[in-house]
């Protein structure tokens, strides 16, 4: 087996992938199952798309767990996600250790339990040693939440609106430790945004899938990743044509 066809290519990128999963409420109805099944079956695709990036040589992986508006869900999916989310942290923290995984949490924290918390607190600190893969949790996040954030975190620095940049703006974004995604995954079906990285997805491919989070694995990965390579990234720019042999 090639390199190039067991899907590792990393030169060709994408060296950092951003996911919207969704579908895990479709995915429980369509078994006639309450919605926190879904999410919990989204947790072990999840922990199986880790696997698979670290094997694809992919540098970053940023998942969508919760956004800022999904509190206007009822209060019992709501306490459910909480409860998942720290199960998750117990039961999967050692392995992602193991596995190399550094966890990063990004979303505003101040509005989730002290015990959360303490869990993202545990998690991160628990992993920053690792290497093989920086995975971002999106939870209580926003787009929007995360540009106003680091305009205020901006002025506090005292950061005088002559020397405010593109650039010197994005040091105060969530993510400022890594580099924009290439590649941002959608499942569930839904063509929009609701409210992801709006601020690092200016020059990102997108592909959006009709497989439910819970049912998304490596052949979906695999595809989207070719998909991704076959993209002709421009940046605004022009693509050189390629030069014609002599004679
Ligand atoms: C995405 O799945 C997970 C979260 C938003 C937490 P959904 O719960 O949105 O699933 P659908 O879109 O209702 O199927
Ligand atoms: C986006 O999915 C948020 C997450 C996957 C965490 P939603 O299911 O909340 O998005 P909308 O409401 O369909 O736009
Ligand atoms: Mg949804």
């Amino acid at each position: 087996m090639t390199t190039e066809s067991s899907g590792i290519n990393k030169a060709a990128g994408p060296r950092h992938i951003a996911i919207v999963m969704d579908g895990n409420g479709r995915w429980a109805k369509k078994r006639f199952l309450p919605r926190f099944f879904g999410h919990k079956a989204g947790v072990d695709s999840l922990v199986k798309v880790v696997q698979a990036c670290i094997d694809r040589e992919v540098e970053y992986l940023t998942v969508f767990a919760f956004s800022s508006e999904n509190w206007k869900r009822p209060s019992d999916e709501v306490s459910g996600l909480m409860g998942l989310v720290l199960a998750a942290v117990s039961r999967y923290l050692a392995k992602m250790g193991q596995m190399g995984v550094r966890i990063r949490i990004v979303g505003d924290r101040d509005a989730v339990s002290p015990k959360l918390r303490n869990a993202w607190n545990e998690a991160e600190s628990a992993t920053a040693h690792n290497t093989k893969l920086t995975m971002s949790v999106a939870f209580n996040y926003g787009g929007r939440w995360d540009i106003v954030q680091a305009c205020k975190a901006a002025m506090d620095a005292g950061v005088p609106s002559t020397e405010l940049t593109e650039a010197r703006l994005s040091e105060f974004m969530a993510m400022s430790y890594a580099p924009d995604p290439d590649l941002f995954i959608r499942t569930g079906g839904e063509v929009r945004i609701s409210n992801f990285m709006l601020w690092q997805v200016a020059y990102t491919e997108f592909v959006f899938s009709d497989c439910l989070w819970p049912e998304f694995g490596d052949k979906q990965l695999d595809a989207a990743i070719a998909a991704f390579r076959d993209r002709d990234r421009r940046f605004g720019g022009v693509k050189e044509a390629p030069a014609l042999a002599d004679g």
